[in-house]
C-alpha cells in the first residue's frame, strides 16, 4: 500500500503523461456550474475512474471528469464536478484533487459553489467572493499523521483566501460590472439542508452564505501553500423568518441563470495570472 504522498506522485505523473503544460490555475466547478468548463479549449478530458486514487464523482449534476485545456490562452485544469462529504468520502479522499494540482504545479486554485443566501441583503443569483469561512463540519482534512513532504503540522489560516487574488477579482468585477459580494461562508456536512433554526444559527455566529463543499479543499490548498478564490453563486435564500421550501432543481436553476457572469469573471482572472 503506498502513501498519501506516492499516491499524489502516481496521479500527477499520470495527468502529466498525457499533458505536459502546467496548469496557471486549476478551477473546480461547482454544483450547476459545469458548463463553465465549456469556456476551456480542452487538450485533454481525463474521466476521473481513469486517473490512479482519484475518487469518483457521484452528485446529481457533476459529469466527473478533469479538463485540461487552455482558457483565455493559458493552460488551464478544471474539475467537471467535485466531491461531497455527503456522498461518504473521507475529507482526505475529497482533496485528494487538490493535492494533484499542487504537484502538476499549479500557481492558484479558483474554488466555485452553489450556496444559500445567510445575509439578508443578498439576492438569489448574486456572486459572492468568499472572505473567510466557519468549518462545521465536525471534521478537518489535516487530521491524522503529517506528511512534512504536503505541508505543515499547524498551517496558518489568517489568511486563507488569499488577499491579492480577492482584490484581484473586485477590480475585474467592478470593470465588468459583475455585481459582487463579499463574505464569510460556512460549511456543513449536509446532505439535509438546513431549518430555520440552523439557519438563525449560522446568521449569529456571522456566516453570510452556507454550503457543502469548498472549506476542505481550501484547508488542503493553504495546507500546500497554494493560493485560492472562492466564489459562491447564492442559488435560494435562507432568511429563518421568512423561510421557504427549496429544492435541487431550483438550486441548479439558480446556479444556471448566474454562471454567464461567473464564468466572465473567472476567464478575466486566468487571463491576468502570471
Ligand atoms: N444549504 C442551504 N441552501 C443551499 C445550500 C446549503 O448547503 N447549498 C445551496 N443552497
Amino acid at each position: 500500500m503506498s502513501g498519501l504522498y506516492e499516491q499524489i506522485q502516481e496521479a500527477a505523473a499520470f495527468v502529466r503523461r498525457q499533458w505536459q503544460s502546467t496548469p496557471v490555475a486549476a478551477i473546480v466547478l461547482g454544483t450547476g456550474l459545469g458548463s463553465l468548463a465549456a469556456d476551456i479549449v480542452p487538450e485533454v478530458v481525463l474521466p476521473y475512474e481513469q486517473i490512479p486514487h482519484f475518487p469518483r464523482s457521484t452528485a446529481p449534476s457533476h459529469k466527473g471528469q478533469l479538463v485540461c485545456g487552455t482558457l483565455a490562452g493559458r493552460p488551464v485544469v478544471a474539475m467537471e464536478g467535485r466531491f461531497h462529504y455527503y456522498e461518504g468520502y473521507s475529507l482526505q479522499q475529497i482533496t485528494f484533487p487538490i493535492r494533484v494540482f499542487k504537484a502538476l504545479g499549479a500557481s492558484t486554485l479558483l474554488l466555485t459553489n452553489a450556496a444559500g443566501g445567510l445575509n439578508p441583503r443578498f439576492r438569489k443569483g448574486d456572486l459572492m467572493l468568499i472572505e473567510d469561512h466557519i468549518n462545521l463540519l465536525g471534521d478537518n482534512p489535516l487530521i491524522g499523521p503529517n506528511d512534512e513532504r504536503l505541508g505543515e503540522r499547524f498551517p496558518d489560516m489568517s489568511r486563507a483566501y488569499d488577499p491579492t487574488l480577492r482584490q484581484q477579482l473586485q477590480q475585474l468585477a467592478l470593470e465588468e460590472r459583475i455585481p459582487l459580494q463579499g463574505g464569510v461562508f460556512v460549511a456543513l456536512p449536509g446532505p439535509s439542508l438546513e431549518t430555520a433554526a440552523e439557519y438563525r444559527f449560522l446568521r449569529t455566529i456571522g456566516a453570510d452564505a452556507v454550503g457543502m463543499s469548498t472549506v476542505p479543499e481550501v484547508i488542503v490548498a493553504v495546507h500546500a501553500r497554494l493560493p485560492v478564490a472562492a466564489i459562491s453563486v447564492i442559488t435560494d435564500m435562507c432568511l429563518p423568518d421568512a423561510l421557504a421550501p427549496v429544492s435541487l432543481p431550483e438550486i441548479l436553476h439558480a446556479a444556471q441563470q448566474a454562471e454567464p457572469l461567473l464564468r466572465r469573471l473567472i476567464t478575466r482572472l486566468v487571463a491576468t495570472l502570471p
